[in-house]
């Protein structure tokens, strides 16, 4: 699903090079580079001001406390995402209410938010890099694009995001990184003070009214890896949109693949298929690696599971039965896509037979 040694050698030089600058101007925390990283890294996701933190899940938590969100404040979240995304609003003592996506994409449907006096906001997960989008709503709305880097436009709903570069992100730091984007600069200015002990710049000691805050920084190291692997993206999300193009002109006919628009960066493709746990074992049978995003909704996690009543999340639920996604990234060759097709083809005419 991923090879990043592979990734690596597609930037080598220019990454190393960054790095061993970093190294030798110690200015590991803050600085230049992390400046440069901040104002290239907002303006790829379409927001003014960036602010890098330690994880894409400091960034929903920094993001959402910027934002005012309170202890015992209701917050929607989808019910198809990765975890972080409720653990986040649970983290700061807010309680994540799980929303049921849309029949066609698992994405929050718009129709069903369980909006009530209590809730403060939605987090609209752009999943996969799919744009989520979502009407007028009388509370803020915090995208979370952690698998949205190179979303053409910008996948954008709300006025503040939450942005993740783990290293399988297709922007993905050599370790942890993440970052809060905002267009309002008081709420780039409170996450900047909120993961910085209250400091709004290294060594300058100020406070954030009435929060505690914390360490959670992107270092100029992991910023000098983000803008060497910059310069590679445009070539990679080229690269995935060519695989994915090639796998929807190749698959069986029920193994459909989830819609995108021409923008979509391919952070995953996903297929729905009723025989979906077959098919993943004829692939790894063949040593093709396959995921799951996700494998049940998060309604069902022990965290989450108070107050969330089996069953309302139906189209969440019928989703995780059926989705499965197939290797989709830069360094796979044409080979590699055709011995994909190739298998799935064969496990399908299998499965007809029988
Ligand atoms: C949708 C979503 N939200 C949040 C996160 C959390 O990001 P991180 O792993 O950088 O903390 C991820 C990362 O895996 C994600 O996919």
């Amino acid at each position: 699903m991923a090879d990043l040694a592979a990734r690596h050698a597609r930037v080598a030089d220019d990454v190393e090079r960054r790095v061993l600058a970093v190294l030798r101007s110690g200015r590991y925390i803050g600085g230049p580079v992390v400046t440069e990283a901040e104002r290239r890294l907002a303006t790829l996701f379409g927001y003014a001001h960036g602010v890098g933190v330690n994880s894409g899940t400091d960034a929903l938590i920094y993001a959402l406390m910027a934002m005012g969100i309170q202890p015992g404040d209701e917050v929607i979240v989808p019910a198809v995402t990765f975890f972080a995304t409720a653990e986040a609003v649970g983290r700061i003592g807010a309680i994540p209410v799980v929303a049921d996506v849309r029949d066609d994409l698992p994405l929050l449907d718009p129709g069903t938010l369980p909006l009530t006096a209590r809730t403060r906001a939605v987090i609209a997960v752009h999943l996969f890099g799919e744009p989520c989008p979502l009407p007028a709503l009388p509370v803020p709305v915090l995208d979370d694009v952690a698998q949205a880097a190179g979303a053409s436009p910008p996948a954008r709903t709300g006025s503040v995001g939450a942005a993740s570069f783990y290293p399988t992100k297709t922007l993905g730091a050599a370790g942890d990184g993440g970052i809060v984007l905002a267009d309002d600069p008081a709420i780039a200015d409170a996450a900047r003070k909120l993961a910085s002990h209250g400091m709004p710049a290294p060594y300058v000691h100020d406070r954030v009214n009435g929060h505690f805050g914390a360490n959670s920084r992107l270092d100029a190291m992991q910023a000098a890896v983000l803008l060497g692997h910059l310069a590679d993206l445009d070539a990679r999300l080229a690269r995935r949109r060519a695989i994915a193009a090639a796998y929807d002109a190749g698959l069986p006919e029920d193994v459909r693949p989830l819609p995108r628009g021409p923008g979509h960066p391919v952070h995953h493709y996903v297929v729905r298929t009723p025989g979906r746990d077959a098919l993943a074992a004829a692939l790894a049978a063949a040593e093709i690696e396959t995921a799951v995003y996700y494998r049940r909704p998060l309604s069902s996690e022990p965290a989450l599971a108070g107050g969330h009543p089996a069953g309302a999340v139906p189209n969440a639920v019928r989703y995780c039965a059926e989705a499965l996604a197939l290797p989709v990234h830069e360094c796979l060759t044409d080979g590699d896509v055709d011995r994909v097709l190739d298998t799935i083809r064969r496990a399908h005419s299998r499965t007809r037979a029988e």
